[in-house]
């Protein structure tokens, strides 16, 4: 699962797409963690796309991640700052890859 404290745990290494993201990030094999309010863990993400379907903002958009193990796109939270914090992704994600700072 992400890990909730990534923004201790981790650096800030790079920015996409409007958004921080949290090493390490060694590609196309380590993708590290996208967004910090809202925050998906690409090395986690099996392209499920449950939060894609469920999310009331449409936070998420896919971005391709070819090469990497565990699936070949990813749930982005490119826009993160219209999250309204009703927490649905994190509970149907499959594999727990995201994590919403609800406080
Ligand atoms: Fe969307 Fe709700 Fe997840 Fe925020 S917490 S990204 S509004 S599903
Ligand atoms: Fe990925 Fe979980 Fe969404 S596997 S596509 S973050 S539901
Ligand atoms: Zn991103």
């Amino acid at each position: 699962a992400i890990d909730p404290q990534f923004h201790e745990n981790r650096e800030n290494v790079d920015e996409h797409e409007g958004h921080a993201v949290w090493g390490p990030v060694d590609e196309p094999e380590e993708l590290g963690i996208h967004g910090t309010h809202v925050a998906v863990d690409f090395d986690i993400c099996i392209a499920d796309g449950a939060c894609l379907e469920d999310c009331p903002v449409d936070v998420f958009e896919w971005v391709d991640t070819p090469g990497h193990p565990e699936s070949e796109e990813k749930a982005d939270p490119t826009h993160e700052a219209q999250c309204i914090d009703c927490m649905l992704c994190v509970d149907v994600c499959p594999v727990d890859a995201i994590d919403v700072d609800a406080g």
